[in-house]
C-alpha cells in the first residue's frame, strides 16, 4: 500500500466485527509507530493496551463504575469560532443523517455517543497517556504517533477510531490500567476489522479547501 493510498483511505471506523486482533500484531504496529518523529526524540507516548479477555473485563468494569468523573481536559475550546464550529457541526449532522437519527432525537444521539465507551464494538484498543510535565509540543508528538499507527493499521488490514471522548472517563480508565499519577490520559484508540455492513462506516468526512488554511507567502 502506498502512503498516499493509506492517507486517503483512512477514516474513523465506528462499527467493527468480532474478529480478534492478536497481541503480537498490536505490538508490532505500535513498535513500528514509534518511528514517528518527536521533538528532541522524547517519544512522549505512554500506551496501555486493552485486548482479548482484558477487553471484556474493562467493559464490565466501565459499565459498573458509577463515580462521577472530572474530565482530563476540555475537548474543545468553550466558544469555538468559525470555521471550526461549522466543521464540528457538519460531521455530527452527517453522522446522524446516515444513522437516520433526527435533530430532535436527543436520546438517540446520546445513545450513539455512548457507543464511544464500548469502543464502538472493537475487540481491541489502547489508551494513549502523556506525562503531565509535557507541554503542547509533546502533545503534538502524540498526534504524529497516533496517525502513524492508524496508517500502519490500515496497511495490516485493520481499522481504527481515535477517541478523545475517553477524556471524560479518565478516572475510571486510569484506575483500570493502573497508570501512575504522573500520567494523564489523552485519548483512546479503537482497533479492529470494520463491519462492512454498518451504515455508520459510510461516513466520509469533508475537508475545507487548501486556500482556506494555507498561504503561499509572497
Ligand atoms: C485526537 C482525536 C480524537 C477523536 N475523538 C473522537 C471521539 O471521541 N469519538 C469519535 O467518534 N470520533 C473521534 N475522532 C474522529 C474524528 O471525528 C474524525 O477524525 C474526523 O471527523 C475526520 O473524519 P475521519 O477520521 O473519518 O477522516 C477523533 C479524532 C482525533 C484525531
Amino acid at each position: 500500500m502506498k502512503v498516499s493510498e493509506a492517507v486517503y483511505s483512512r477514516q474513523s471506523i465506528r462499527a467493527f466485527t468480532d474478529q480478534e486482533v492478536p497481541d503480537s500484531l498490536i505490538q508490532e504496529l505500535l513498535e513500528k509507530s514509534s518511528r514517528a518523529a518527536s521533538g528532541g526524540n522524547l517519544q512522549p507516548w505512554k500506551i496501555f493496551i486493552i485486548n482479548n479477555s482484558t477487553m471484556s473485563k474493562f467493559l464490565k468494569f466501565q459499565e459498573e463504575w458509577t463515580d462521577p468523573e472530572t474530565p482530563a481536559y476540555d475537548i474543545y475550546p468553550e466558544n469555538l469560532t468559525e470555521p471550526y464550529k461549522t466543521s464540528r457541526y457538519e460531521v455530527g449532522a452527517q453522522m446522524y443523517s446516515i444513522l437516520e437519527i433526527g435533530r430532535e432525537d436527543k436520546e438517540g444521539r446520546f445513545k450513539q455517543m455512548l457507543e464511544n465507551f464500548k469502543f464502538f464494538g472493537a475487540p481491541s484498543a489502547f489508551f494513549c497517556f502523556v506525562d503531565r510535565q509535557m507541554g503542547r509540543p509533546q502533545w503534538s508528538d502524540l498526534g504524529m504517533f497516533l496517525q502513524t499507527f492508524m496508517l500502519l493499521a490500515l496497511e495490516a488490514g485493520l481499522d481504527t477510531c481515535p477517541q478523545e471522548a475517553w477524556a471524560i472517563k479518565q478516572e475510571s480508565v486510569t484506575s483500570f490500567v493502573k497508570a501512575p499519577d504522573e500520567l494523564m490520559l489523552f485519548c483512546g484508540m479503537a482497533i479492529g476489522y470494520r463491519d462492512k455492513n454498518a451504515k455508520i462506516n459510510e461516513l466520509r468526512t469533508e475537508r475545507r479547501p487548501f486556500k482556506d488554511w494555507a498561504t503561499f507567502v509572497d
